[in-house]
């Protein structure tokens, strides 16, 4: 019988406990996969000292859970980073942002030594971009950088959207900016990308976790769960 995607993600979210020292500080991502992590975490025998949190959800979650959150500024490194992602490519850069966490994301996995990122097998691409880029912008840099991204870079060109609510008003942030989804990108060369879009003016932050990547990668699929390390 096969696994619904549900069901994978809770196999590499628990999976992921077995990276996680007891009694130490870890870094907790955003979205359904990290929600079985914390639900992992929450059962482990010797819990952790606590967690930085990458969004107000993940925080609820985790108070919800019993486990500590602490401010990133109290930390001065973490281990380990437990995130999920929407892409994943063969060298372990990312796509991420769907849930609108990607700022706090990008700051909790860069205090990291190591960032475990939990999947399940329909995230793995060759090349990043199909999902759509989540970029976190200033809004009133949100015309210029639609522009940008039409122009073209690093030879991809695509068609950013302002994310919207159920409500239909602009989606806001937990930084109370802003998401452009950019659509049509195919990202050959992750770091330059994000390197350039990092530049723009009134970008926040990009969706593609170059600089951040991922140290291992585990991924669900039907014969259960894969480990790769990058
Ligand atoms: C949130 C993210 C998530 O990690 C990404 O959207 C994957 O989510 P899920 O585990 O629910 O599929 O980047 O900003």
């Amino acid at each position: 019988m096969s696994l619904t995607q549900d069901e994978l993600k809770a196999k590499v979210g628990r999976a992921a406990v077995a990276y996680v020292e007891p009694g130490t500080v870890v870094g907790v991502g955003t979205g359904s996969t990290a929600a079985h992590f914390i639900a992992g975490l929450a059962a482990m025998s010797e819990p952790v000292a606590g967690a930085v949190s990458s969004s107000e959800e993940s925080t609820r979650l985790l108070r919800e859970a019993g486990i500590p959150v602490l401010d990133a500024n109290e930390v001065e490194r973490l281990d380990v980073y437990v995130d999920g992602a929407d892409e994943v490519d063969p060298r372990g850069y990312l796509l991420k942002g769907g849930g609108g966490a990607l700022t706090r994301e990008k700051i909790t996995a860069a205090l990291a030594d190591t960032f475990v990122c939990v999947v399940d097998s329909s995230k793995e691409v060759d090349v990043l971009g199909d999902f759509g880029l989540p970029v976190e912008v200033v809004p009133m840099a949100a015309g210029a950088i639609t522009r940008r991204f039409a122009a073209g870079l690093l030879g991809t060109a695509g068609e950013a959207r302002l994310r919207r609510g159920e409500d239909g008003e602009p989606y806001v942030t937990d930084n109370g900016q802003h998401i452009l989804d950019v659509h049509g990108l195919a990202i050959a060369d992750p770091l330059a990308f994000e390197d350039e879009v990092n530049s723009w003016p009134g970008v926040v932050t990009v969706g593609v976790f170059a600089h951040q990547k991922a140290t291992v990668a585990l991924v669900g699929d039907a014969s259960g769960v894969r480990t790769i390390t990058y």
